[in-house]
């Protein structure tokens, strides 16, 4: 986009209550490229606001998420002050939305139906309550990606299938009306960019073999960044792990314990190998957990207490002045395609 520098976009919808999951898994990685590399890249970091109610929300607290989703950014060090850092809301740019319905009529509906995440969060209501928001919602996910450009999309595994999607549809249109959209790099070369072999899957602390995710029923097993230090190490002390009594990354064999390994690598900023290195064969689970658990509150007390420092007026005005600047680059976008599908004149 800017000074021709790849462009590297993410998103993550509107939510009061992010966990570590989150955190490590989504905000984190972008973040360390905003602050270490970022004379090499252009960031795109956005709220998808009109994606938080293709399921049901609190539309009265809707807005306040909104800008508290931005405040956890920045108090996690997303830069607020420069141009090649951008933080914008979704429904602020609404070429967004128009580029979705273009999207639409190339988009066949057997696609949409074979989304897996549609397929579990449709099963879970009745088919009246399934807004046509919640089917297409993954044509608005790539509007969001190709009217940028963008090249690498840090994503959990369980967006895997929209980014191939993404990738389909952008090819589709450039194979018939020539080279319009940048197609994202595969999912493979994603993880290789972010130097990680597969996307990160923090555990749950109660249950070790499912994922941790906000929209558990119990919130036992799920450290939230806005939890009192103390209730988040003690979440930690009564981790479920097992009864071997021999510390060691084994996620198939151990998947508590190696979950603990892993929280105590992502809070040290070291590989999962160092920590468990340092830790290997002992018996002592207790004493393990305590560390990790005196970790974890240090962490979240600082993170915490930035998070306090946060000042509103500056998100407002990261918002404003990222929201001008992709609105010029998204509607020079839709253009570009509106021309070659025939909306527009071509000169
Ligand atoms: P949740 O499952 O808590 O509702 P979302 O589906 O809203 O989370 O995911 C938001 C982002 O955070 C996605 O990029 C997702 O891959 C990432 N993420 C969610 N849970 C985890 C986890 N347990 N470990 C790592 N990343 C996660
Ligand atoms: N679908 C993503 C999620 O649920 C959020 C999202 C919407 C997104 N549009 C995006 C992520 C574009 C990356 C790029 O987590």
């Amino acid at each position: 986009m800017l000074m021709n520098r790849d462009v590297v976009l993410t998103g993550l919808r509107a939510n009061n209550d992010l966990h570590i999951g989150n955190y490590f898994g989504a905000m984190l990685p972008i973040i360390e490229i905003a602050t270490q590399t970022r004379e090499d890249f252009q960031i795109n970091m956005f709220i998808p606001d009109l994606h938080s109610f293709t399921t049901p929300v609190d539309h009265s607290t809707l807005q306040e998420n909104i800008i508290s989703n931005a405040r956890y950014y920045a108090a996690a060090g997303l830069p607020l002050d420069d141009n090649h850092v951008l933080i914008y809301r979704q429904s602020f740019v609404p070429a967004h939305s128009e580029l979705a319905w273009i999207l639409d009529c190339f988009t066949g509906m057997g696609e949409m139906e074979r989304m897996t995440q549609y397929k579990d969060k449709a099963s879970k209501q009745s088919s009246d309550r399934i807004s046509v928001g919640l089917f297409n919602y993954p044509v608005l996910m790539a509007a969001d990606i190709l009217l940028y450009d963008a090249k690498y999309v840090p994503v959990g595994d369980d967006q895997t299938q929209h980014l191939e999607f993404t990738r389909n549809v952008a090819e589709r249109i450039n194979n018939q009306f020539g080279n319009i959209f940048r197609v994202p790099e595969s999912v493979d070369k994603q993880h290789e960019f972010f130097n990680r072999g597969q996307a990160l899957r923090i555990k749950d602390l109660v249950d070790p073999t499912k994922k941790m995710s906000k929209s558990d029923e119990t919130t036992k097993g799920v450290i939230f960044l806005t939890d009192e230090p103390e209730v988040a190490a003690s979440k930690i002390m009564s981790a479920t792990t097992d009864d071997m009594s021999r510390i060691a990354y084994k996620p198939i064999e151990q998947p508590g314990i190696s979950n603990l390994l892993v929280i105590l690598a992502l809070l040290r900023g070291k590989p999962v190998e160092s920590v468990e290195a340092e830790f290997i064969n002992q018996s002592k689970y207790g004493e393990f957990k305590q560390v990790v658990a005196s970790e974890m509150s240090a962490f979240l007390s600082d993170y915490q207490h930035k998070l306090s420092r946060v000042d509103d007026v500056t998100v407002v005005g990261a918002f404003q002045r990222s929201e001008e600047m992709a609105n010029r680059v998204a509607s020079a976008k839709l253009l570009q395609l509106q021309k070659a599908i025939g909306l527009r004149p071509k000169i």
